[in-house]
């Protein structure tokens, strides 16, 4: 490469080169070799990148420097909430970079409510690997009109009567698993993390797809999804080469899809040949075909069975950090878990097999403020990553660069001392109170996000873990067993006690 830059220059310089003052210069300086290019090309890019990265964050609180090609990429392998608190106590807006994606963190509720409201600036990117795993064409990554148009549908299948029929399927599948717990009951305090984890995917895979999938194939997509579940941190080794998380999990995907595009298609025929509705999947179905739903009314297979695996990434993940926690908060709270009790078998008429009704729910309140705190205090869901479209004006003395992650925290407005004072004592009372300081801050609640993306499964979720705690309250007792590790977190995508929460169940005593 040197000699043909040579060649160039003497082309410009002819006809007798030799002959100038310049030339002569340059005829005395040795010749550069290829390597010592390639090194300076490399430092060249070394630089370029601290400029770009400089150039982006602008005045915002950050590193000065980002660490050469990886930037952040060894904290976001191993994320510690001490880690996200240190980079949101920087700053309301602040940056960092990873694999040269440049990231703003917003902390504040407001300019959290402003990213997870401005659907024309920016959308949800999940995580960096969403796409590969969950497929370009999940509606999930859809936004603006072609969203909510789509989300109209699904909304249909969260109706009342809807929630009713799957209400049916977690009492009973709770009920089955807590007998088993109790069956097989462990010496010592043991990590629930897995085991509810499983009552939880059962529950979910029931509830959307009914009996449209054998019970092996139960444990499968259980199996497997834990390696999707794996390889959702925030930015990941860029390529998916065989060994990597996102290369398991994209192979992990596609056994999950094929049961689940079985699932459809047998839902298909069940409802053609006049079957009750058992599932979300049959109500989609009868809804396409009876309801007066408008727009779309031919979904194939493959996306339905999309929508489910969007329906289970959420569930089987966020959902069992909720069960979990709850769990160790109601053995933590003796005086709280006796009210739970209380209300329960009050409204359950004292008897213990007496499956939850909708109509029992909305006679709990005590419960429901339960769930409330508990998903306030440990929320699953830290912060949502979104992707700035376009160069967004966040605020008058900064601008998102387009392309950028933007990514909404979560946890410091459900953590805010001046809406929520003591913010880590789970107080359900909080919420009982119409005239508390949290009721009056309705805006502070972000446990499910909010605007136009804000969680579909809100309602599923709430009753789902009110039924699972009001069962269990009904027919166990159980002991945790607390460590130095117990309050702190671990993150898996959602939080976890970092102790795995060691529980010991036994049958109810009194
Ligand atoms: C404790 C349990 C759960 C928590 C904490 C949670 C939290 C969240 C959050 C924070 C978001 C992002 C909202 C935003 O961008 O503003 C979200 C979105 C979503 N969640 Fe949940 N979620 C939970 C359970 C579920 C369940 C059980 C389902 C399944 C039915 C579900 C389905 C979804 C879907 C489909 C979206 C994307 C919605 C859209 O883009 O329109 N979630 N969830």
């Amino acid at each position: 490469m040197a000699s043909h830059l040579h060649a160039a220059s003497q082309a410009i310089t002819a006809p007798s080169a030799s002959s100038t003052p310049f030339a002569a210069a340059a005829n005395a300086l040795p010749s550069v070799s290829t390597p010592t290019i390639l090194v300076s090309v490399f430092i060249g890019l070394l630089v370029l990148e601290q400029f770009v990265y400089r150039q982006k964050k602008q005045g915002l609180p950050g590193d000065r420097w980002t660490i050469p090609l990886i930037g952040k990429f060894m904290d976001s392998m191993n994320p510690t909430l001490e880690g996200y608190k240190r980079q949101w106590d920087s700053g309301e807006l602040s940056a960092l970079s990873v694999f040269n994606i440049f990231i703003v963190m917003a902390s504040s509720n407001e300019y959290t409510r402003k990213i997870l409201n401005s659907p024309t600036y920016t959308e949800p990117c999940l995580v960096h690997s969403a796409k590969q795993v969950l497929q370009e064409d999940n509606w999930v990554f859809l936004n603006g009109k072609v969203h909510s148009d789509y989300r109209r549908v699904l909304n249909q299948l969260f109706t009342r009567k809807a929630l009713s029929i799957y209400l049916d399927i977690q009492d009973s599948i709770s009920r089955a698993h807590f007998a088993k717990w109790l069956a097989n009951p462990s010496k010592e305090p043991s990590p629930i993390m897995m085991t509810c984890r499983d009552m939880n995917m059962e529950t979910s895979l029931r509830v959307f797809c009914g009996d449209h999938i054998p019970t092996h194939a139960v444990r499968e997509i259980s199996d497997k999804y834990w390696l999707i579940t794996k390889a959702l941190e925030l930015v990941n080794f860029p390529l998916a080469l065989p060994g990597t998380k996102i290369y398991n999990a994209i192979q992990a995907r596609k056994v999950a899809m094929r049961w689940l595009e079985d699932a459809a298609r047998k839902s298909k025929v069940a409802m053609a040949g006049g079957s009750e509705v058992t599932c979300l999947l049959d109500a989609w179905v009868k809804e396409l075909t009876d309801g007066d739903s408008k727009g779309k009314k031919d979904y194939s297979d493959r996306e339905m069975a999309m929508v489910v695996l969007s329906f289970l990434f959420a569930s089987q993940d966020a959902m069992s950090s909720g069960l979990i926690w709850m769990f160790q908060h109601f053995a933590d709270h003796p005086e709280i878990f006796a009210k739970v009790r209380e209300e329960q078998d009050r409204v359950r008429g004292g008897n213990r097999e007496k499956a939850m009704t909708l109509d029992m729910l909305d006679q709990m309140p005590y419960l429901k403020a339960c769930v409330k705190e508990s998903l306030r205090v440990k929320p699953p869901v830290t912060m949502v990553p979104y992707k700035a479209l376009r160069a967004f004006p966040i605020s008058p003395n900064y601008t998102v660069p387009a392309g950028s992650m933007v990514i909404p925290s979560l946890y410091p407005s459900l953590q805010d001392p001046e809406v929520y004072p003591e913010p880590d004592r789970f107080l359900p009372e909080r919420w009982l109170d119409d005239n508390s300081v949290a009721n009056a801050n309705p805006k502070n609640y972000l446990v499910f996000g909010a605007g136009p993306h804000r969680c579909i499964g809100v309602e599923y979720t709430t009753m789902n873990m009110a039924v699972a705690l009001g069962t269990a309250a009904m027919c166990m007792d159980w002991t945790h067993h607390v460590t130095e590790e117990s309050e702190k977190v671990q993150i898996i995508a959602t939080i976890f006690p970092k102790d795995g929460c060691l529980l010991k169940f036994r049958p109810r005593d009194s």
